[in-house]
Parts: structure tokens; C-alpha cells; sequence
């Protein structure tokens, strides 16, 4: 039975999954992303904790100014779509200072181990795939970080190798595991595993 999504042209209007949504983040969301940001098992892998000053720059930088000049892509909130908890966040959105797409995802710690972060990401790459047009999508992941690296062959990445990426905010991180999948693969082995007419408009 494939797994129903529902796929606006914008994914940050509401990309759907049988349990999650997305929607663009807003300044209100402030306080919700300080939290996520400040717990060290979840910045574990993601260069630290941030401050309260240091997520304020992150949700301008590269959510609330990046969804315009990059229309369709983003860093989107995660909420569940029975209650509209928020869960983490989910991005398809530009690996920073390279013209490489990547998938991603953070969830908050209370909701681990529940599926969520492969559960969107799949939607995630048919959206890139389809809606988007891309032939490629990338991700990156700590070497150790075992976690991701099961979230992101699940949906159909596979490792490409290990890249040392210039940008400062990844270049402390030292070499990184990089994952590749282009469009006719993925589609060819995973789409028919989605519907993306699974559920009303
Ligand atoms: C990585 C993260 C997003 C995973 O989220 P999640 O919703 O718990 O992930 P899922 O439940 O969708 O999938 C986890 C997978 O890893 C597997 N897994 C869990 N613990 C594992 C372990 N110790 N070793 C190997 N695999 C493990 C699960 O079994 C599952 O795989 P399966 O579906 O084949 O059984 C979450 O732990 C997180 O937010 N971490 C902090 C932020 C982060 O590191 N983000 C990624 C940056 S690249």
C-alpha cells in the first residue's frame, strides 16, 4: 500500500505525510527553535549548542530570508498533524556555500525513534524530485552519526564517499560523510512506494 503524501507546489504550504506537515517557520517560532538548539544530545552531531543570539541568526539567515531568494526550498518546522505539536524540522535546502542540494532533518528529542525524520524526508525527495525538478540530492552527516546515516540510506541516499566542505560553519567539523541520489534511480526504485495524491487537498 504506498504511503499517501500531499504535495503543494511550495513544500513550507503544508507538504503532508500520513502523520506530519510542514510549514514555514515565523518569528514566533523563535522559542521553539532555542529549545531544539540548546539540547546538547541533539546538537551533538550539529557543531553544539547555540545560543538564544545564535538560533536568532539562524532563523534569519537561513529560514526566514532564504524562502524567498530560493522559492519551494528551505528549512521548514515539522509539526504533527493530528494535534499540531511541533516535532523538529525537516530542509531541503542549499548544503552551505555549495550549489548542492541536501535533505535534512532535526527532531526534538521526546519524539526520537518514532519514524518522523524518515517519514518526511521521503516525502521530502519525491517532492525534490518531482515538484522540484532536481536530478540530484545530497546530504551530509557526521561520520559517527550512525542515526542519520540509517535515516538517509532508508530513503534512498547511498554514501558516496567522505568530503571535507570549505564553508566555516562546516569546515570545523572535518570530514563529512556525503550522500548522493539522482532523480531517474530514485524514482525508478522508491516512488512507486509514495502517493502523492494519497490525501485530499
Ligand atoms: C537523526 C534523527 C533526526 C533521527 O530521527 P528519528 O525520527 O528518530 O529517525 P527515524 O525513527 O525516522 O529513523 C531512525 C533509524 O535509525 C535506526 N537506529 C536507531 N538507533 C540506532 C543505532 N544506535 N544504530 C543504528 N541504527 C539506529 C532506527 O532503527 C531507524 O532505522 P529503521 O527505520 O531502519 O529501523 C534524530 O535522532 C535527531 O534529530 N538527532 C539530532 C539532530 C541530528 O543529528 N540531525 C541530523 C543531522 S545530519
Amino acid at each position: 500500500m504506498p504511503v499517501p503524501v500531499r504535495m503543494p507546489h511550495d513544500a513550507g504550504d503544508g507538504l503532508t505525510t500520513a502523520r506530519l506537515v510542514l510549514r514555514r517557520y515565523t518569528l514566533d517560532d523563535l522559542p521553539s527553535l532555542v529549545a531544539i538548539n540548546a539540547d546538547p544530545e541533539v546538537m551533538r552531531y550539529l557543531g553544539g549548542v547555540m545560543t538564544r543570539e545564535q538560533s536568532r541568526a539562524f532563523l534569519d539567515a537561513r529560514m526566514l530570508n532564504y524562502y524567498d531568494v530560493h522559492p519551494g526550498f528551505g528549512i521548514w518546522l515539522t509539526t504533527l498533524r493530528e494535534t499540531g505539536e511541533t516535532v523538529g524540522m525537516h530542509c531541503l535546502n542549499h548544503i552551505h556555500g555549495e550549489p548542492l542540494i541536501q535533505v535534512g532533518y532535526r527532531i526534538e528529542r521526546a519524539h526520537w525513534g518514532r519514524g518522523y525524520a524518515t517519514e518526511m524526508s521521503l516525502a521530502l525527495m519525491l517532492y525534490g524530485f518531482t515538484r522540484k525538478r532536481l536530478e540530484l540530492i545530497t546530504a551530509i552527516t557526521d561520520l559517527d552519526h550512525v542515526v542519520s546515516q540509517r535515516v538517509l540510506t532508508n530513503v534512498g541516499l547511498h554514501r558516496v564517499g567522505d568530503r571535507l566542505f570549505p564553508h566555516p560553519n562546516l569546515v570545523k567539523s572535518g570530514r563529512l560523510a556525503y550522500f548522493e541520489c539522482h532523480r531517474a534511480a530514485w524514482l525508478g526504485h522508491f516512488a512507486a512506494g509514495l502517493d502523492p495524491e494519497g490525501i485530499p487537498a
